[in-house]
């Protein structure tokens, strides 16, 4: 059934597309261009729009330089239809850039010591009204044969306080950067012709304390459906284990936007990870009545199902469709992964009934070169180069996450503790919280919610404790299958500490864990913040004044990853831990300030580079043995200095040798590091781990010479010619034997030729001001930062090879080719450019 492609289904390919697929694909749509015309039987399309926007900046507080919109004696709130400026179809909007989403245009600002400490000192705000409202535009084609479906627009987050509009006509406006908004423009549609969606965004105001970004920084979609249909998110999964057998609880929302009744059937088809069917359920002879919606319960039985775990974490996939008068209208797709999950004060937390430490970091949405608008791939690669630490969660602190983000936790099996925006009790609370669990719900990574996060005012009082239980109800009648939390720093006792499920330990400084969990036994307990160690990537001497700390040391001696792993580790009533963070990010460059822009807290910088805490984490959370030295041994000057020299391992034990002589064998402490002090001699530093008695793994560091080449490589060389597809380039510098020069800074710039378009550099440097974008006809370039940089490469829609070369004075060249291969593409919405 998944084959009922209708002809305005725009299956895209690129030229070289498989024959085969081609002539199938011929076959399907003149089978079904039968009914092409027909939209009663035109099926559900999901189009992606992100390409083809026109975007200017307006401003903030001058009309005449925001297009004068909303100033006309009609507007948009006087009459329907009367957007005016920037929102009118006739508006000439050629001289304004042309971008695809997701796109943050605060990253492409420049930086200002006046300007947000939070935020990273970029120049956006309520001081900076001419850079903080952005205004988009795409022209899209409707066919005259879409009259009698239902049309939506769907934008996944847009930051922030956008307004809507399409063809004149006002359609909303969400307040909130991080909620997914759905508009239904069904009736302002042209069929047959052109129509424009505008959006105001404007960031003056900031809804969080950490960089936000600016502009579509999602997902946008066209939806087409029939006026019988699932309801958007509509279904809802829950999975029963008994033995080795599964039940699935599945609720449908049918929406019936027809004004007659309607009797229909609901056909549940479950499919396997290779699209066999495995099991299907049908409720036959439903009547709703025109105008109304309902929910549909069915069960689905499967014997011994492949469990998801974070091992293998398999997703089958449930095809819901709505059949009317022997016609299937309606055909809506969820991903399932089947697996429980469970809280126990005493026992911590059980995946599929097994016991299993979160293993956390928090994040933030926001990577280096591109700020907030970050590629699915990206994504990806930021999940994956957590689980090569050995994490096996993550917090989405502190918003609703990116729905790819999720996608990606589904897929290679990470956990997510996903957490709303706003604590309180209202309408806009209640609705803004309801989207985001109604969205989310159905992610088999997602394992426990969060309602808040250290709301000062509130956390440690009554007042506290009432918001969290009212909210709590509230949100068990969306999802009684996860437990929800809150994460407190202080006063655990006498606010929302006393009534959450799950008790959000941010920080063991803060209280007294044990005694907290003796005096509320029904509880269950998480670290939801804990201390990293605070430092740069590859400093090791503080250099404050210019925004840099080192890596080594920083917190006292209680307060550190070292010391809250220990914490968490001894305690096996606590589920887990969320360190602060997995990765820097912009903004919060505390306990510093400018010329810091940057939060130093990550366990990995804001490319990706780890750092060195990296390795003591992956040395007892990870499955392989790990050895690694700090710091780099490049210490000219320092001849006859001791040098406090760092291992982290998991073997049991290490010996530490200088230019092949023995500076002695230390056993290890299960998940402590070791220390030795080094007379320091230029040369080479080899650790190595034995365990049993047998040498398991080691490690070498050298004293390098000067930078003297650069060398590039990509996370992926083969990348999909879809638009959408980024490699991950690492640059970095080497000297002549090709050894990475750890205190290397040059400045590298980048040519591209081929299919592929730069969308972003980047170094780590939390101190770093040099621009992430460049523009036009200017040289993309970016210094190295202690001898790594990185480069953002994007595809276009066209196959080939992209060429990437990486120059620097003085220094050989490096070039990289990477392969845009042939793909399916996404079906997106048409794009006419003007
Ligand atoms: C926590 C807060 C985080 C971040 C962190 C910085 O209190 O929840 O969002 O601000 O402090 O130390």
């Amino acid at each position: 059934m998944v084959l009922l492609l209708p002809k305005d289904f725009v299956f895209q390919s690129n030229k070289k597309m498989d024959l085969k697929l081609k002539v199938l694909l011929i076959g399907f749509f003149v089978s079904f261009s039968i009914f092409a015309q027909n939209p009663e039987t035109k099926l559900r399309e999901h189009l992606l729009m992100d390409f083809g926007w026109r975007f200017s900046l307006g401003h903030a507080t001058d009309y005449t330089k925001d297009f004068g919109t909303g100033t006309a004696y009609f507007t948009h709130f006087a009459k329907a239809g009367y957007g005016n400026g920037a929102a009118t179809s006739a508006f000439k909007d050629s001289t304004w850039y042309e971008l695809d989403l997701p796109h943050d245009w605060a990253v492409e600002l420049p930086f200002s010591s006046s300007a947000s400490h939070s935020h990273g000192y970029k120049t956006i705000g309520w001081k900076y009204p001419e850079t903080s409202v952005g205004w988009y535009r795409k022209r899209f084609n409707i066919p005259v044969s879409d009259i009698g479906r239902k049309i939506s627009i769907q934008f996944d987050g847009v930051h922030r306080n956008s307004t809507v509009w399409v063809n004149g006509f006002y359609v909303g406006h969400e307040p909130s950067g991080y909620a997914s908004s759905v508009y239904d423009i069904t009736d302002y549609l042209n069929y047959g012709a052109e129509n424009i969606v505008v959006v105001r965004v404007d960031a003056s105001v900031e809804e969080g304390w950490y960089y936000e970004g600016a502009g579509i920084y999602r997902h946008v979609w066209l939806n087409k459906t029939n006026r019988l249909h699932v309801a958007q998110y509509g279904t809802f999964i829950t999975t029963e284990l008994n033995d080795e057998n599964a039940e699935l609880t599945v609720r449908t929302k049918v929406e019936n936007q027809y004004a007659q009744s309607k009797n229909f059937t609901i056909e549940q088809t479950l499919l396997d990870a290779n699209n066999q069917q495995v099991a299907s359920k049908k409720l036959e002879n439903i009547s709703l009545n025109g105008n109304l919606d309902n929910t549909y319960f069915q069960k689905i039985k499967l014997e011994k199902p492949t469990l998801w775990s974070l091992e293998n974490p398999y997703l089958y996939k449930l095809k819901t469709d709505i059949i009317a008068d022997g016609k299937v209208v309606d055909s809506y797709t969820t991903n399932v992964g089947i697996r429980t999950v469970r809280f126990d004060p005493n026992l911590g937390f059980f995946l599929n009934g097994k016991n299993v430490k979160i293993l956390g970091t928090n994040i933030h949405q926001d990577h280096a070169g591109v700020g907030t608008a970050i590629p699915d791939a990206l994504q990806e690669f930021r999940v994956k180069k957590l689980k090569e630490m050995g994490s096996n969660a993550i917090r989405t602190s502190h918003n609703p996450a990116t729905p790819e983000l999720l996608d990606a936790c589904d897929r290679l099996g990470m956990l997510v503790l996903d957490e709303n925006r706003l604590m309180g009790i209202n309408k806009e609370h209640f609705d803004l919280l309801e989207r985001f669990m109604v969205r989310d719900r159905n992610h088999p990574s997602v394992v426990i919610w969060s309602v808040g996060n250290e709301e000062w005012a509130i956390e440690s009082n009554e007042k506290g404790a009432r918001i969290t239980k009212t909210m709590q109800e509230f949100a068990q009648k969306l999802d009684s299958s996860r437990a929800f939390t809150v994460a407190v720093s202080g006063g655990w006792e006498n606010g929302s500490g006393k009534t959450t499920q799950v008790m959000g330990y941010n920080y063991i400084v803060q209280g007294n864990i044990d005694e907290h969990h003796k005096n509320f036994p029904w509880q269950s307990g998480i670290g939801t913040e804990e201390s990293n160690t605070i430092g740069t990537r590859g400093v090791y001497v503080d250099d404050k004044e210019n925004g840099r700390m080192a890596a080594s040391n920083r917190m006292p001696e209680n307060v550190g990853t070292e010391s809250g792993w220990k914490f968490y580790a001894a305690r096996p009533f606590l589920s887990g831990v969320f360190f602060w963070t997995g990765f820097d990010y912009r903004g919060e460059a505390n306990p510093l300030v400018w010329p810091a822009v940057n939060s130093q807290f990550g366990i990995i910088d804001l490319c990706g580079f780890p750092k060195d805490i990296f390795y003591y984490l992956k040395s007892w959370w990870g499955k392989e043995p790990v050895m690694h030295i700090m710091p780099h041994w490049n210490w000219k000057g320092s001849e006859g200095k001791n040098i406090k020299v760092i291992v982290y391992s998991n073997a049991e034990v290490v010996e530490l040798l200088l230019n092949g002589k023995s500076l002695g064998k230390k056993p290890m402490e299960t998940n402590g590091h070791l220390e030795w002090d080094v007379n320091y001699k230029p040369g080479t530093l080899v650790a190595k781990g034995f365990s049993k008695g047998k040498l398991i793994v080691s490690e070498k560091i050298q004293t390098t010479d000067e930078s003297a080449k650069i060398e590039l490589s990509a996370d992926r060389m083969e990348l999909n010619a879809d638009g959408e597809d980024v490699a991950i380039i690492t640059v970095r510098v080497n000297d002549k034997k090709n050894r990475l020069v750890p205190t290397a800074n040059n400045e590298v710039t980048f040519t591209l030729n081929g299919p592929g378009k730069i969308i972003g550099v980047g170094n780590g440097d939390p101190a770093s001001h040099e621009p992430e974008q460049f523009f036009g006809s200017e040289q993309w370039r970016r210094k190295a930062f202690n001898g790594l940089a990185q480069i953002i490469v994007k595809t276009t829609k066209q196959t080939g090879e992209i060429t990437l070369t990486a120059s620097s004075e003085g220094m050989t060249s490096a070039t990289l080719k990477l392969n845009s291969e042939d793909t399916i593409v996404r079906s997106t919405i048409e794009n006419i450019t003007k």
